[in-house]
């Protein structure tokens, strides 16, 4: 069966010091969840380097080329020697701040496979999508885009996170029973490539996750985990919701 994942978004947040006492009161245990933290790529490496064991470092987005000349741009291949086992790619803040395109988004998934890296490929709609209830219309647009760069198959090795929009820092959550809906829309969608790659890839819930509310989300059969930003910044509430991402696995 899939395992669980439960992923840190850190954002532009934190410093060496955050980073070094968040790690020592970091609890992991030892359930069946992917444990992934995304720290800013400037500290990456020292994260990499004292990380609780079962949890390995993640980078919050990756450039599509290999090399070359690309001002600030890092590779996926670069980021991994650095430690990073996982990438996020397509963040709703990144496609709105950086105005990055679904087909750039496909182009980072198959970069970050090339190079050596899971990728966490982001989809999600707005509130003003949604209340013109075009929210599949715009995420099956968006997975699309993904599965035209990169197979269902290789996609089973990343995972996929539904963060709608709508719900990122606001402190409003999809109800457990919109979160599932999608996430089992996002599967069919995988399950008419791959049938068999659909039921192993993670699929994993983002937008206001909390101790309070992650039992109830990761309870659902299609929601595998979180990408969780805020609450994922204190290591107590992060370990509860790494608790409740095992558990339900
Ligand atoms: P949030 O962020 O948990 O603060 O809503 C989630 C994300 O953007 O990944």
């Amino acid at each position: 069966m899939r395992r669980a994942l439960a992923a840190a978004n850190w954002k532009m947040h934190g410093s060496i010091e955050a980073i070094s006492q968040y790690c020592s009161a970091l609890e992991v245990g030892s359930g069946p969840v992917d444990v992934a933290i995304f720290v800013p790529a400037v500290f990456l490496n020292a994260t990499a380097g004292i990380l609780p064991e079962g949890a390995v470092a993640g980078i919050q987005d990756i450039g599509v080329a290999e090399t070359g000349a690309h001002t600030g741009e890092i590779a996926a291949e670069m980021a991994r020697e650095m430690g990073a086992v996982w990438s996020i790619v397509g963040h709703s803040e990144r496609r709105q701040d950086q105005q990055e395109s679904d087909e750039l988004i496909g182009q980072k998934a198959a970069a970050a496979f090339r190079g050596g890296l899971r990728p966490i490929v982001c989809v999600g709609e707005t509130l003003e999508e949604r209340r013109r209830g075009d929210e599949t219309a715009v995420v099956g647009r968006q997975l699309e885009a993904v599965l035209a760069a990169v197979s269902a198959g290789d996609l089973a090795g990343g995972a996929i996170g539904y963060e709608p929009v709508w719900a990122i820092g606001t402190g409003e959550t999809a109800t457990p029973e919109q979160a599932q809906a999608m996430h089992a829309f996002i599967r069919s969608l995988l399950a008419e490539k791959d049938a068999e790659a659909a039921q192993q890839t993670p699929i994993v819930y983002g937008g206001s996750v909390k101790p309070e509310n992650a039992v109830e989300l990761f309870g659902q059969a299609d929601i595998d985990g979180g990408l969780v930003g805020g609450a994922s910044l204190d290591a107590g509430q992060f370990s509860a919701i790494i608790a409740a991402a095992a558990d339900s696995a």
